[in-house]
């Protein structure tokens, strides 16, 4: 009797030779680094170079996230990624009435230049890579960086990292967007252009599934409708004239990794040949580059448990090895404590030791993609290929992602998947190890790290004195220049660049946007 996997799929008790009668290994696999990448973006992978280590960090102002990150450096990640906290993520500043008790609480407060400078003091631009999760402001938190990267004399063509600038999933997910779709697809199409003429080795996107994932999305719901806005970008980039080969090379991808790891590992493989064939055959790319989707992984928040906390470190080591068995790019692995608090320097420690042992003790950096010919993960992977693809017809018959998106289509379809989910846990037929099986009488006690509030007043002190210290008509008339480029047709990161190098608050930046786009207003018409 075959069991379901988490998209609904058969997983058969054994597969032999029949579950891949007829099956092209040439035109389903291909080598490594080669279309359409079942096995993955590059012909040595691991072998060649580890994945990166790339642990989501950051709380409090940004002197507490500075000495984070020195920290993760000093204990061997390779690669940074910024938390910003909601105020920034909104565009808000720390000061905003709307900012009250959110400053520096799930991320660091970001207000101005001189957060940044504090933000990166002390780390060379040109020898990290940095990913900074943020959407709607993505433009200014970007120029923030190269601004600052300026100052420590590192020249835009030297900075390699990313801001996830996905506003679409914000729309069906997650919640930080400020405008409305159109202005912010235009502020993506703008970034495009920006960084391949100016910061051209900074990934410019990080299309992302993850939170839909979080939110309830099975495994197919997740690479179909991430993959969907992906389409959805490029068209929008196409359509304000840009060649697809100029941007889609540093176009990425982000997702998450289930407990469930063989249909996640399917679920990697059956993404990349999926978007190889729409960006050679619908868009008619011919740089290799544009058809490799090169992704990051985070391990499942969702799945952590706040009881026996303990056990989280097993989920998430499960949950690692899926995404490099998938041929993951970068990777984040959550914190054993963070169902319950922010991580603390040990738990943190812990998660990177994770991936450390992955990388250094086991045997998985030896060979590319071992599960090449597998009757199970080949068939699986195939599965997952053909319901996904069925979904992304679905999407395209409402008009595209956006559309979707502005019927509420995705966000009904997964939380019809939530629901479902959360009844198979209540009924126990869904087992959480320590939830509702393996439970303790009594959980023992554990003390997490708790965000100093303080960190507010610290922090408006701060803006209070950059405020009071710039040229403030230097700053009007930037931001007037700013509003003008948003009500016509140019780029407006230039102009966006002055006024934050005036010494303009994220704030204000974004005020003045909201001046002339509006703000976005979610129609709930499901
Ligand atoms: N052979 C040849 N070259 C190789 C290689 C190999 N085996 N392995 C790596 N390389 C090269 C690459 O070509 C690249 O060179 P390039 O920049 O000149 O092209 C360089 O080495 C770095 O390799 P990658 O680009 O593969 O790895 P990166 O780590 O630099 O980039 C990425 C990975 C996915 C492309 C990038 O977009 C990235 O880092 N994304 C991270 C996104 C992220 O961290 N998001 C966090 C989200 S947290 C969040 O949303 C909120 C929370 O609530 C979930």
């Amino acid at each position: 009797m075959a069991r379901e996997s988490e998209s609904g799929l058969p997983i058969e008790p054994v597969y032999g030779p029949d579950a891949l009668a007829g099956w092209d290994p040439a035109a389903k696999l291909g080598e490594p680094g080669s279309y359409p990448f079942t096995r993955g973006v590059y012909p040595s992978m691991y072998t060649g170079r580890p994945w990166t280590m790339r642990q989501y960090a950051g709380f409090g102002t940004a002197a507490e996230s500075n000495a984070r990150y020195r920290e993760l450096i000093a204990h061997g990640t390779t690669g940074l990624s910024v938390a910003f906290d909601l105020p920034t993520q909104m565009g808000h500043d720390s000061d905003a009435p709307l900012a009250h008790g959110e400053v520096g609480r799930v991320g660091v407060a970001v207000d101005s230049i001189e957060d940044m400078r504090v933000l990166f003091d002390g780390i060379p631009l040109d020898r990290v890579s940095t990913s900074m999760t943020i959407n709607a402001p993505a433009a200014l938190l970007l120029l923030l960086y190269q601004l600052v990267a300026e100052e420590q004399g590192v020249p835009a063509d030297r900075l390699t990292g990313t801001v996830q600038n996905d506003v679409l999933k914000e729309y069906i997910a997650r919640g930080t967007y400020i405008f409305p779709p159109g202005p912010s697809l235009r502020l993506t199409a703008d970034i495009f252009r920006y960084c391949t003429a100016e910061i051209p080795r900074w990934n410019t996107i990080s299309i992302s599934g993850y939170h839909m994932a979080e939110a309830g999305a099975s495994p197919v719901q997740e690479i179909a409708f991430t993959l969907a806005d992906g389409i959805e970008y490029v068209r929008t980039a196409v359509a304000a004239g840009m060649d697809v080969d100029d941007f889609a090379p540093r176009l990425s991808f982000f997702f998450v990794a289930r407990t469930t790891f063989l249909e996640e590992v399917a679920k990697f493989r059956a993404a990349r040949r999926i978007w190889a064939r729409v960006m050679r055959e619908e868009f008619g790319a011919r740089d290799p580059k544009s058809l490799m989707l090169r992704f990051h992984t985070q391990t499942a928040g969702v799945q952590l448990t706040a009881q026996q906390p303990e056990v989280n470190l097993v989920r998430v080591a499960v949950q690692a090895l899926g995404a490099v068995l998938g041929g993951t790019q970068s990777l984040h692995t959550n914190s054993f404590d963070e169902a319950i608090a922010l991580p603390t320097a040990t738990s943190a420690r812990l998660a990177l030791r994770t991936q450390q042992v992955l990388a250094h003790e086991t045997d998985v950096t030896a060979t590319v993609d071992p599960f090449a010919g597998s009757y199970a993960v080949e068939r699986m992977t195939d599965d997952v290929e053909e319901v996904a693809v069925e979904l992304m017809r679905k999407v395209e018959e409402l008009g595209g992602a956006r559309a979707a998106i502005e019927r509420g289509f995705q966000k009904a379809e997964i939380e019809r998947n939530a629901y479902r989910i959360a009844q198979e846990t209540e009924s126990g037929e869904r087992v959480v190890v320590g939830v509702n099986r393996f439970r303790l009488d009594e959980e023992e006690p554990y003390e997490p790290l708790r965000v100093d509030p303080a960190i507010e007043a610290r922090q408006c002190e701060r803006l209070a004195r950059l405020r009071a210290g710039r040229d403030r008509a230097a700053v009007d008339s930037a931001l007037t220049r700013l509003a003008k480029a948003a009500e016509g047709e140019d780029n407006v990161l230039y102009p966006m660049k002055e006024a934050l190098r005036a010494r303009a608050t994220l704030g204000e930046v974004c005020g003045a946007l909201r001046e002339v786009w509006g703000s976005y207003e979610p129609s709930d018409v499901f």
